[in-house]
């Protein structure tokens, strides 16, 4: 139940929650943090709260430090409810002075706990407020995650309280940057950034404008998720950058689902032709990788190839509720292609094609149906498919012009 000092008189208050699995449909296999914030001054401030059931580790740690109702302003840069779950609890407990919000803040909040009494204190993007020693400025960060979100940055101490911004779901004994395992860490910020940022890139990427114009001096960037980056702040912002222009790696994915392995067949066969065009590759089954884990390849991949059977006169169901959620997700910049087996009708093809045209995807290939099972020159198709995403992607590295086929 200890604080952890950030900086003289800041300290990390919050709680690590080493239990959940599925965060809205996101798998979080290392668990994740609520991160809450202390600042003693002569205004003491809690930036940020907790999901509703650590209510109890949030104050232990803040009695730890100073009795809860001492503190003066309650900051709240978010209001999803892993971030205000216990709000209300702690504000009628601590009865601040201030509750500091945006104005889109004020609005959700009072539509989460219709509370028209709390003492709200509206603040304007760029906006400064004195806590006595240390001023507090606030940055309007909208759709980083929700409307109403925003950052709160400690001019004296340069730390950037990000809200979920920078964060990554991932549960450690550790806090900063500097004392996990990076490989593991990146992964998951790259992971946390592919479920939960993608489609609001063109914001991250004018923040990113926005901060480096500002000339903002960042020492420290406190997320509420995961560990703070202390040592390498510089990481986490020049990997943003690199996520929110969705450029790939030059590499390629085959997502397929299959009934009885004859789009599996083509699956390995397409796999042939993408290295014979010397194209790294993973090929992804939907039976067993989640859709949250394949997005994290999305991510930084150049190349989508799509595989499913027809079931229906539609798709299997999990390719059909892996494409609502990349849909909504909005992934850009990709090249992209389509295979199946099918039976009799044969539409899936068709509809993963369409999905990707509304993506805005670069279709390389009409794409590739086979009845029931695929014989040998059948493969051979499936292969010369691999080649075409490969010699298309390899064009487009060579910034070749590069045109949809559909
Ligand atoms: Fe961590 Fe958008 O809440």
């Amino acid at each position: 139940m200890k604080p952890i000092e950030l900086a003289e008189n800041i300290y990390w208050v919050g709680a690590v929650d080493w239990l959940t699995r599925d965060f809205h449909g996101y798998s979080t296999y290392r668990g994740t943090t609520y991160n809450a914030f202390l600042i003693m001054d002569e205004k003491i401030t809690l930036i940020d709260t907790v999901k509703q059931p650590y209510k109890s580790e949030l104050l232990h740690r803040i009695r730890n430090i100073v009795d809860p109702e001492k503190i003066d302003y309650i900051v709240v840069n978010h209001v999803e409810m892993d971030h205000s779950g216990c709000l209300p609890e702690i504000i009628d407990l601590v009865k601040p002075e201030k509750v500091i919000c945006s104005k889109m803040g004020h609005k959700a909040l009072l539509k989460h706990f219709h509370r028209e009494d709390w003492p709200y204190h509206i603040v304007n993007p760029g906006e400064d407020l004195s806590l006595g020693k240390r001023t507090l400025s606030f940055l309007e960060t909208r759709m980083l995650h929700w409307p109403d979100s925003m950052f709160t940055y400690v001019k004296e101490d340069q730390i950037l309280f990000s809200s979920d911004a920078f964060g990554q779901h991932l549960a450690t004994s550790e806090r900063f940057d500097d004392e996990v395992n990076q490989d593991v860490l990146m992964y998951e910020c790259a992971k946390y950034y592919a479920n939960i940022l993608t489609l609001y890139s063109p914001l991250v990427k004018k923040l990113i404008a926005k901060v480096q114009e500002m000339n903002l001096p960042i020492k420290m960037i406190a997320p509420d998720h995961g560990v703070i980056w202390r040592a390498n702040p510089g990481k986490v912002l020049d990997a943003y950058s690199r996520w929110c222009v969705h450029e790939g790696r030059g590499n390629a994915l085959i997502i397929y689902d299959t009934m009885w392995h004859s789009t599996e067949m083509m699956a390995k066969a397409v796999a042939d032709g993408l290295q014979d065009e010397g194209i790294s590759y993973r090929l992804l089954d939907l039976r067993v990788n989640h859709r949250s884990d394949v997005m994290a390849d999305v991510l930084d991949a150049s190349a989508i190839i799509l595989g499913c059977p027809t079931l229906n006169n539609g798709m299997l169901p999990r390719m059909a509720g892996f494409l609502m959620y990349m849909r909504g997700l909005r992934p850009t910049n990709k090249i992209g292609a389509a295979f199946g087996s099918y039976g009799w009708s044969g539409e899936a093809v068709k509809l993963m094609n369409e999905a990707m045209k509304e993506m805005k995807f670069t279709l390389c290939h009409e794409g590739l149906r086979v009845q029931y099972v695929p014989e040998h020159g059948e493969l051979a198709q499936c292969v010369e498919l691999g080649r075409t995403v490969g010699r298309t992607l390899n064009d487009f590295l060579a910034g070749k012009e590069i045109r949809s086929v559909l």
